[in-house]
């Protein structure tokens, strides 16, 4: 009998016929880059667990701003290190804090950069953790109030978007009044609706100094085992009022990109985490990858499961990259 079968190969023959049927593209404008700003001066502290990213002071954040200019990156995400924490993380919502400060001089000097503010207390606080705390419990509603707070002072500061990543409920829907009263109705909100408690945010906490001084985060951060949850957590930021979900960590969780991206109308946001970044980097380094091949495979994967951007501290490289093709 004669065989039977599809040529799905005719279609595979030369790089050309393989770009005609192309079906993912990743772009330098799908990219948000995170930038470590911290108080002092004169400082460039390159992490140890992430070869290439540093902490900046303000006097030198103009080096690495006009690197991601140039390269045609568009959005930034900051996180701030105070020179002083406390119990309640008041560094997180001064008018001058530096996120405040880094904010209004990237909006001084690349005005049309989109400057996204992650709103957290826990780069701020004493004890490490995203919230205001009695007995070692992190209090949800007393919270909501001090992220309010951060939330306003930023979109003063002339954020364009901002990013709440501290997992206390009600944050968007608290967030959003907070800013709609201070006349900030037109700043979006990007949530991180669907945050795992991850593994592979260590060398991040490294990055911020944010590490729980006790505990962990497991009592407000999601379980990596969970599904209907992440659905839940979508839809409750969604009637908050969120204008973007992000999902977090990227690799490991791109089945729930993808059906958030299914479920919800709303531009989704996968965060390609510290973790991620420190084993890519370090296998690389090792001779055992093809950084560049590898880095594209993953953020290509990440578009293909549905993400319409990536937050990536690989977003400098990899534009680099699609600007040599
Ligand atoms: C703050 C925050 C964290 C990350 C982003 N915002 C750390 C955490 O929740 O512990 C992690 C990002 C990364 O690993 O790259 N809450």
């Amino acid at each position: 009998m004669e065989l039977q079968f599809t040529r799905h190969r005719r279609l595979r023959q030369s790089a050309n016929m393989r770009a005609l049927v192309r079906e993912t593209f990743v772009r330098v404008e799908d990219f948000i880059y995170p930038i470590f700003v911290i108080e002092g001066t004169n400082i460039k502290n390159e992490i140890s667990s992430m070869p290439g990213v540093y902490q900046y002071s303000l006097d030198r954040l103009s080096e690495e701003m006009d690197e991601v200019v140039s390269l045609g990156i568009k959005s930034v995400l900051l996180f701030g290190i105070p020179s002083e924490k406390d119990e309640c993380g008041s560094g997180a919502y001064h008018d001058h804090g530096i996120v405040q400060e880094a904010t209004r001089f990237i909006k001084e000097r690349y005005k049309d950069i989109i400057v996204i503010a992650d709103t957290c207390l826990c780069e701020y606080t004493s004890h490490g953790h995203c919230g205001v705390i009695e007995k070692d419990q992190v209090l949800n509603d007393p919270s909501l109030e001090l992220l309010t707070q951060t939330a306003v002072s930023q979109a003063s500061a002339g954020a364009d978007i901002i990013a709440p990543s501290n997992m206390m409920d009600g944050f968007v829907a608290a967030i959003r009044k907070g800013l709609d009263e201070a006349g900030f109705e037109n700043v979006p909100i990007m949530s991180y609706a669907v945050k795992y408690a991850s593994a592979f945010y260590g060398p991040f906490r490294d990055a911020a100094d944010s590490t729980p001084q006790f505990g962990d985060r497991k009592a407000y951060q999601m379980d990596p085992a969970n599904r209907l949850e992440a659905f839940r957590e979508a839809e409750s930021d969604v009637k908050e009022g969120a204008d973007f979900l992000i999902v977090k960590p990227g690799m490991p969780y791109l089945d729930i990109v993808r059906d958030v991206k299914d479920r919800f109308n709303l531009p989704i946001v996968t965060y390609n985490v510290s973790g991620e970044f420190s084993m890519v980097k370090a296998a690389a380094a090792n001779g055992w990858i093809d950084e560049k091949a590898v880095v594209m495979e993953m953020l290509t994967g990440m578009k293909r499961a549905g993400a319409n951007l990536i937050i990536t501290y690989h977003a400098k490289d990899a534009a680099r990259w699609l600007s040599e093709q």
